[in-house]
């Protein structure tokens, strides 16, 4: 199977690589690069087959959750819903975003590790369905404002299982020494369901965890699972009920052509086996089970394409192809090292002959997105792919150096929609004010 294949995407009889029934190379004609591009029909299965694999795996009722923050855009948020899933935000835009889609406030589940007062009234305000809290600070100033409200806050606590997937330090969020949650290890936990139980203003419907993220080995959800399923059963003492169990995201993907990520339907699978053998033994109902996928909705789905500009090689050290875009747009590389793959977008299927580095344009010698990338020759001009760009990148990118943030288009049957305008200079210094002269009072 062809390299682009393996990454899901297909060639035209004349080696171009083709997006959504796109040529890559007419959506830079038309959009300009650097370009986030989206396989809109990608998305959709990506989120059909978590909901199908809810369907079939889990004997109770389930529930699939987009995690925005992947990709928080009106268009990313339109699709997740209109695919029935959930939307998991994390602060006032992402809620803003969310609602701006045509989603119901209902659906929102609303996390974060540092709500502030503002955006926690703003969540009670609009009506999102479930506050996710993650510590007694949290805890206090919903139960207030709530009750100002009028209000019962329907919350499920987050707590940190002490478990640490096999992936980049940076994404791992489940063990002990974490910013996240109540730890489980501890009393922290315990005393965060008492008091839950005790405050008027929320009502505790049952427990979040998420462990980490691009996780590729499957046991450690299977650990979370139990480790908060037997949580919830020494709590019962208390008059916990186990209604709402949400295990988070996590499910890593393909970044290299090599690898074979498992499947949502084996993700789902191991967590329902641990909740339905516990929930048995234990005698407790079956809580809806959620999941909440971000990378694996919409990692997948994106393409960024590029501009080729200069090109410097060092002799006998390496070749430097530079891009038109770089760690604004995409801070993976720098951040986690973070690995992807490239290829010439109108030779898709060109075999690679030479291994260079693709620089990024911003004044860093860090910024390079790819240090070993495989590609057949190349030239000034040249529209670059890269691959499974759709999640942490539009939503990471920044205006360092002040560039300003491409543009993002979804691909459906061959037709392009502009989700997201390419920023303007002008758009750059809209904010900004120069100060009065000195000496003009
Ligand atoms: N739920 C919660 C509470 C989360 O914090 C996250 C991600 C997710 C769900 C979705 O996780 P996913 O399925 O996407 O792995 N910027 C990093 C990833 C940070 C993940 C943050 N939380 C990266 O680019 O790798």
């Amino acid at each position: 199977m062809r390299f682009s294949q393996r990454h899901g995407f297909d060639l035209d009889s004349q080696g171009h690589l083709v997006i959504g029934g796109a040529r890559a190379v007419d959506l830079a004609a038309r959009f300009g690069t650097p370009l986030h591009v989206f396989d809109e029909a990608r998305m959709r299965e990506n989120c059909r087959a978590y909901v199908r694999a809810m369907q079939e795996e889990y004997p109770g009722p389930g529930r699939v959750l987009f995690a925005s923050k992947s990709l928080c855009t009106v268009a990313s948020c339109q699709v997740a819903h209109e695919e029935g899933l959930g939307i998991d935000v994390v602060s006032a835009g992402e809620i803003l975003t969310a609602l701006t889609a045509g989603v119901p406030a209902g659906e929102l589940f609303f996390h974060g590790s540092n709500k502030t007062p503002e955006e926690i009234a703003y969540g009670l305000d609009a009506g999102v369905g479930r506050f996710v809290v993650d510590n007694e600070h949290e805890l206090g100033w919903l139960d207030r404002l709530a009750r100002e409200r009028g209000y019962r806050a329907d919350i499920l606590l987050r707590v940190t299982p002490g478990i640490e997937p096999h992936t980049h330090k940076a994404i791992q969020t489940g063990g002990v020494d974490s910013k996240f949650g109540f730890g489980l290890l501890g009393p922290s936990a315990e005393s965060a369901v008492h008091r839950a139980l005790e405050l008027p203003g929320v009502r505790l419907r049952g427990l979040h965890c998420h462990i980490g993220s691009q996780i590729l080995d499957l046991d450690p959800f299977g650990m979370a699972a139990r480790s908060l399923v037997s949580f919830a059963a020494e709590m019962r003492g208390s008059g916990f009920v186990l209604e709402e169990l949400n295990l988070g995201g996590g499910l890593g993907i393909r970044y290299q052509a090599d690898q074979e990520p498992p499947t949502p339907g084996s993700h789902v699978r191991v967590m329902a086996e641990v909740v339905r053998d516990l929930t048995t033994r234990y005698k407790m109902p079956l809580p809806v089970m959620m999941v909440e996928p971000g990378r694996a909705i919409v990692g997948n789905a994106g393409v960024t394409l590029y501009t080729v500009g200069a090109i410097k090689t060092v002799p006998g050290v390496r070749k430097f192809v530079s891009v038109d875009g770089g760690m604004y747009e995409n801070p993976r590389p720098a951040l986690y090292g973070a690995q992807y793959e490239a290829l010439v977008a109108t030779r898709a299927g060109a075999e690679p002959t030479q291994r260079v580095s693709i620089a990024g344009r911003c004044c860093e010698a860090g910024d390079v997105l790819i240090w070993d990338a495989q590609l057949p020759e190349v030239a000034s001009g040249d529209l670059l792919a890269v691959f499974s760009t759709g999640a942490y990148n539009y939503s990471m990118a920044g205006n360092y150096n002040r560039y300003p943030r491409p543009a993002l288009v979804f691909v459906r049957d061959g037709e392009a929609h502009v989700a997201v305008e390419r920023e303007t200079p002008a758009d750059l210094v809209r904010l900004d004010r120069a100060l009065p002269r000195r000496g003009d009072g």
